[in-house]
């Protein structure tokens, strides 16, 4: 059993409505009836590692849509940790889902929704990982997906997966945030179901992260989560998670979490450093984390309120920390990400410099999307592979330069 209720004005709305936004405007949460949720964690040891091993927790009765979403690796990174200086350090590698990003745990129950409501084509707009994964579970549903994308700034692995899965992919000329309205017009005037993250399902998947982190950690709470913020949706899911866990008093506690934004699309950490109760958006938001590149994100409300709520913390970093970062989390752990992703490690780093998180704490970093996603971004960043002649004194004298 559950309810949509508006976080500004309380007003309820019921399992069949299709609905995005409160009549006042508002966002909406899913509020389910937790005193008759027992959710059993020894038992749960023995369910298949997905999003769905969460079922009492999310909000579709029926047969999902899915593809073995979630269940992503926690690693312990120690050589990572004595870089940046801290005693205890996990990224959670969502890059490992199936369509290489966390989106996918969203689109397993928005999808799942859409077809429990009866709609009859998904859309969304998107900086690229959530067109592809839409394209994917629509394909999966058998429902036609479309997706608007802002041109030339989506990274080529998101729309190869969009186009060869299916959807019909839009090129708009503008940037995500025009795209977005635009796709909310489209998706009012057509009765089409938008799956963006200011549909409240998408982040009832979403929340799964901050489960599976308690799970991972043996039923521990660790003290920070820092990941990156673009439409401010994960962020506000993952804290979620690890709120019902609590209500639920299967931990006691929430971590603190912290939201990391490129310096060039930054209204979040802006809003947390100023202390203002709103963003103020960014209209020409700008970074080589394309996935992030938003000045105007919807669930800005909810993630102030996260921020705040569990006193974390929000920080920008550059384009050349995050490139530093990714390059760390290659060549240090083996973990492949994509330049947004790279943004909690690079975000991390800065707030145990400036002190404002301590060497002490136990902090999960979460890596958001694959390093195969962009990978024009690798090439530009990396040194060409050597060419040389096939004999093996040229090999030679390259292994072994004189
Ligand atoms: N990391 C990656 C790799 C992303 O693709 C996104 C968002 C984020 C982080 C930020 O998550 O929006 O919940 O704060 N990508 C969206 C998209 C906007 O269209 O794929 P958020």
């Amino acid at each position: 059993m559950y309810n949509l209720e508006c976080i500004d004005c309380g007003n309820k709305y019921s399992k069949s409505d299709v609905v995005y936004t409160c009549k006042c405007g508002g966002l909406l949460d899913i509020i389910y009836d937790y005193a008759n949720i027992n959710i059993d964690m020894e038992k749960l040891k023995y369910e298949p590692p997905t999003v769905w091993k969460y079922r009492d927790l999310l909000p579709i009765t029926g047969n999902p849509v899915t593809i073995y979403e979630g269940g992503t690796p926690l690693y312990r990174c120690d050589r990572l940790a004595e870089k940046i200086g801290v005693k205890e350090l996990y990224v959670k590698h969502e890059g490992l889902n199936p369509t290489g990003s966390f989106k996918d745990r969203g689109m397993t129950v928005g999808v799942s929704k859409a077809i429990e409501l009866g709609m009859k084509t998904v859309a969304c707009a998107s900086t690229g990982n959530t067109s592809a994964s839409l394209a994917i579970y629509g394909a999966k549903a058998g429902i036609p997906a479309i997706v608007l994308l802002p041109e030339g700034k989506v990274a080529m692995g998101k729309v190869a997966q969009a186009l060869m899965h299916g959807a019909k992919v839009l090129s708009i000329r503008g940037n995500f945030d025009e795209a977005l309205a635009l796709v909310r017009t489209l998706c009012d005037q057509e009765k089409f179901y938008l799956l963006n993250s200011i549909n409240p399902y998408r982040l009832e998947g979403q929340k799964t992260i901050g489960f599976e982190i308690v799970d991972q950690l043996g039923l521990k709470v660790p003290d920070r989560v820092v990941l990156p913020v673009g439409n401010a949706g994960n962020i506000t899911a993952i804290y979620k998670g690890f709120k019902e866990f609590r209500e639920l008093k299967i931990t006691d506690t929430v971590p603190k979490m912290c939201g990391i934004q490129a310096e060039g699309a930054s209204p979040i950490v802006q809003a947390i450093k100023s202390g203002a109760e709103s963003i103020i958006p960014e209209s020409n938001p700008e970074t080589i984390a394309t996935a992030i590149r938003i000045g105007d994100p919807v669930n800005a409300k909810k993630a102030l309120n996260a921020i705040r709520e569990s006193e974390g913390t929000a920080e920008t970093v550059t384009d050349e920390e995050l490139v530093q970062a990714q390059r760390d989390l290659a060549q240090l752990e083996g973990i492949g990400v994509e330049p947004a992703s790279a943004t909690s490690v690079a975000g991390l780093r800065k707030l145990v410099e400036a002190g404002v998180i301590g060497s002490e704490e136990t902090v999960v970093c979460v890596t958001t999307g694959h390093l195969l996603k962009d990978p024009q971004e690798v090439i530009d960043a990396c040194d060409r592979p050597i060419l040389v002649d096939a004999t093996i004194e040229a090999i030679r004298d390259v292994v072994f330069p004189k």
